[in-house]
């Protein structure tokens, strides 16, 4: 049984049997990421950016013989931003290959069509199920990144703390645990409204303005995820020539999240890039003691990024893929197929 889920209003039980699923599909697609904690995981589903709205289903199995509640198998949500719905789907390992992820699929497309939206994106792991199931569904692949690992164990802090140093004279840095302090954010915004050598994912905005900076910043701390920050301030006129983001989720606090690495473009070729990141890292390693890996995503072609990565430690995990469909045509070819 599908049906449409609130976690805003859940009862801790079915928050509970979700981390159930999501741990269980992270145990059989990729082992080696940290199972996640109940930590926050209500906000984590709830909590959104002003201007969007994420809808979420439940599938349910059959209730236990002996009676309770019955545990939640699969889970849909879709998070309406822009023109686009971001999907994400969870099928339990042990029910898989039933149809109940096309079935879940289905049931979004319905509602995102219904709200007038377009097409439907969503991040599929290389490697994984997930790649047949979408292809199966129609969705083609628009963009490939690379994800690597850095495992802190093998980092050499002696050398780390040397590139954290050999930056150019003419600029210093800053750390902001929690997000950069207001009279920054402009400068900050700035910034990254200037270059947009983004690190990240597609399907995770960047925030360009003010405005739009200081509400995503607050939507990260109210999903329970922290943000960490090093900038690069340029001495003679006090702008940012260089940022880099960290956020560190308490629902899997052992391994954080690289997000934006910028280096604005009349600043570049001064040492900025490996030495924001190399402080960062010094600093993460006293603020966040649990904290034993850093994950990052770059597209195959930053060569510049994929370089610096690779001085530090960072290892290439895995293919990291946006697809995307029409969602008219995808409703059309999944109620033909019932
Ligand atoms: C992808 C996923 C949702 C599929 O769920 P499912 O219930 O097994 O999918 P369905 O049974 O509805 O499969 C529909 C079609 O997709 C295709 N498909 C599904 N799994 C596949 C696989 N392992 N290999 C090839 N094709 C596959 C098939 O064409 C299948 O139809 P068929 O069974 O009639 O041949 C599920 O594997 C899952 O939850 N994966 C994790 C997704 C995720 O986001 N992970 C993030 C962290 S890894």
């Amino acid at each position: 049984m599908v049906r449409e889920w609130d976690p805003r209003t859940a009862s801790s039980a079915e928050i509970g049997s979700v981390l159930d699923t999501l741990n269980a599909v992270l145990a059989a697609d990729l082992p080696q990421d940290p199972p996640w904690r109940e930590d926050s995981l209500r906000e984590y589903l709830s909590e959104v950016m002003p201007g969007e709205r994420r809808i979420s289903w439940v599938a349910h199995a059959d209730p236990p013989p002996g009676g309770g509640p019955a545990p939640i198998i699969g889970h849909v949500h879709v998070l309406l931003l822009g023109d686009i719905g971001v999907l994400e789907v969870l099928v339990h390992p042990a029910v898989r290959r039933s149809g109940l992820g096309r079935e879940l699929v289905l049931t979004a497309a319905r509602r995102v069509y219904q709200e007038g939206f377009r097409s439907i994106g969503v991040e599929v792991v290389g490697d994984t199920p997930a790649i047949g199931f979408y292809s199966s569904l129609g969705f083609t692949r628009e963009y490939v990144e690379t994800r690597s690992v850095l495992d802190l164990g093998t980092v050499d802090w002696t050398a780390l703390t040397e590139m954290a140093a050999a930056v150019d004279p003419g600029y210093h840095l800053e750390f902001y645990p929690g997000g950069p302090s207001d009279d920054l954010i402009e400068a900050y915004a700035r910034a990254k409204a200037e270059v947009r050598d983004v690190e990240d994912g597609e399907l995770r905005p960047s925030s360009y303005d003010p405005q739009r900076l200081r509400d995503s910043l607050d939507t990260l701390h109210r999903r329970g995820m922290k943000p960490y920050i090093v900038l690069a301030l340029h001495e003679r006129t006090g702008t940012v020539a260089g940022l880099t983001e960290v956020v560190v989720p308490v629902q899997h606090p052992t391994r954080a999240d690289q997000y934006d690495t910028i280096v604005v473009r009349d600043h570049q070729g001064y040492g900025i890039d490996r030495a924001i990141k190399a402080r960062m890292l010094l600093e993460l390693r006293s603020a966040e003691p649990e904290l034993t890996e850093v994950q990052t995503w770059n597209a195959q072609a930053n060569e510049a990024m994929l370089k610096v990565n690779a001085e530090l430690g960072y290892q290439p995990d895995r293919d990291w893929c946006e697809y995307s469909v029409d969602v008219a045509e995808l409703v059309h070819r999944l109620d033909t197929h019932r």
